[in-house]
């Protein structure tokens, strides 16, 4: 595809995204399997079907809505990603990046990923959040492959701080205050759709891993190349294969993010909050 068709797709996109909401959102919110709660915590929000906005790609996966949200966590503009594309379902890497490119493009100024990963890490129990500090990227593709388009980014773009400093920190103050235990680590994102062999997770934990997973990273270097600051946290879902004595499975993937469901609204709510304040100050 070309450099002027990516931007041209986009454009079609906000104009219709605009149309329907006319406020510019702030904070960015891209919210993994059996994670969208928060997008119905919105306040004065219009919600978009994917279907409704031009060039959107769609997924397939059960647990992953479809839907845009905007609106506003108390006087904070948001937009609210509910469910996403992955590279497992035969996007290619540009079209698993549009909705978040979407986003920078809509104007905002920070965005929290999230996602269900497996707990690799021995201290990493279901049910637990994850700050993700730096990644590893073992899915061989990257989303910024081909000709550079020089209106979001640079070529060579640096990786040293993809997770942004600043926002971490609000991460952990937002946890702190909610009274909720956030952990930090390494996410280690692998192509799927299979989980992983033992093997792999043992390979997984030599090389760095905390936790593994099958998005957030080609989301994460396509805002980083728009210079667009980025947070990410993870739901560990499951004990990764071969640390877990039983088989993975995406229904429990789906349970448990659901019983993370109040803590994790709760900790995003405050972080739009604290962030929006971090980027005003
Ligand atoms: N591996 C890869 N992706 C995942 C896992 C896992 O164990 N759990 C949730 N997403």
């Amino acid at each position: 595809m070309s450099t002027q068709s990516i931007t041209g797709l986009l454009d079609e996109a906000v104009s219709a995204i605009r149309r329907v909401h006319a406020q510019r959102p702030t904070i960015g919110v891209v919210l993994g399997s059996g994670l969208g709660a928060f997008g119905d915590t919105l306040e004065d929000a219009s919600r978009i079907g994917y279907q409704d906005i031009p060039n959107m790609p769609m997924s397939r996966v059960v647990g992953h809505a479809g839907v845009l949200s905007l609106g506003r966590v108390e006087n904070v503009p948001v937009a609210c990603m509910q469910g996403r594309v992955h590279l497992y379902e035969g996007h290619e890497p540009e079209r698993v990046v549009f909705g978040v490119r979407m986003l920078a493009r809509l104007g905002c100024e920070a965005v929290l990923i999230t996602n269900a990963a497996g707990g690799v890490h021995p201290s990493l129990l279901a049910g637990d959040l994850m700050l993700i500090i730096d990644h590893i990227n073992m899915t061989g593709r990257n989303p910024l492959v081909g000709p550079n388009i020089d209106e979001f980014g640079t070529r060579f773009p640096d990786m040293t701080e993809a997770y942004d400093r600043g926002l971490c920190e609000v991460a952990r103050k937002a946890a702190r205050i909610e009274g909720i235990s956030l952990h930090e680590g390494v996410y280690q994102a692998n192509l799927g759709p299979t989980y992983e062999t033992p093997a792999e997770i043992r390979m997984a934990r030599t090389l760095g891993a905390d936790a593994v997973g099958m998005s957030t990273v080609p989301e994460v270097i396509a805002l980083r190349h728009m210079q667009v600051r980025t947070a990410a946290i993870s739901c560990i879902t499951n004990l990764a294969a071969g640390i877990s004595s039983h088989p993975l499975d995406h229904k429990e993937v789906e349970q448990v993010a659901n019983r993370t469901r109040a803590d994790f609204v709760r900790l995003i709510r405050r972080f739009v909050i604290l962030s929006a304040q971090e980027i005003a100050s």
